[in-house]
């Protein structure tokens, strides 16, 4: 059962970038414990800053994952491409956020993304993730 993760902008910089909303854990590190924990997934990640890079991406794997877990950053606000992107392959998405993008500013509060996925996990920190994992777990397995 394979799993992708993509991780859009910024998102590189977690446990350093404004760790009191997104924490001091590096997704990597993160990363290692989720693969301990769900063994029973080959979760593939990748993160980049471009967007072309991550359509690319989603371009790639969505015919053979079982499922994309998806945290766009800056772009879940501003990108159609990439909900468009989602919308061309059979992978469904859930879309994760580790902030709660609802109480920060109103440029956070649309997303081009959630009308396509499947659903939406925000506002858990990095625990946001597992959430999605567990959920995919619990339907597929
Ligand atoms: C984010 C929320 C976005 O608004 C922001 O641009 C990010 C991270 C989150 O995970 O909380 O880069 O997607």
């Amino acid at each position: 059962m394979k799993i992708v993760i993509i991780n859009g902008p910024n998102l590189n910089l977690l446990g350093v970038r404004e760790p009191e909303i997104y924490g001091s854990t590096t997704f990597e590190s993160y990363l290692d414990q989720l693969r301990k924990d769900f063994p029973q997934f080959e979760i593939n990640y990748f993160q980049s800053n471009n967007e072309g890079e991550i359509i690319d991406c989603i371009q790639r794997e969505g015919f053979s994952a079982d499922r994309i877990i998806i945290n766009a950053g800056a772009y879940t606000h501003s990108s159609p491409a990439i909900a468009d992107a989602l919308s061309a392959v059979p992978a469904k998405a859930i879309e994760v956020h580790i902030s709660n993008v609802f109480r920060r500013e109103a440029f956070r509060h649309h997303s081009y993304l959630s009308p396509v996925v499947e659903g939406v996990i925000c506002g858990f920190g990095l625990e946001s993730y597992r959430m999605a994992l567990s959920y995919i777990k619990d339907i597929l397995i």
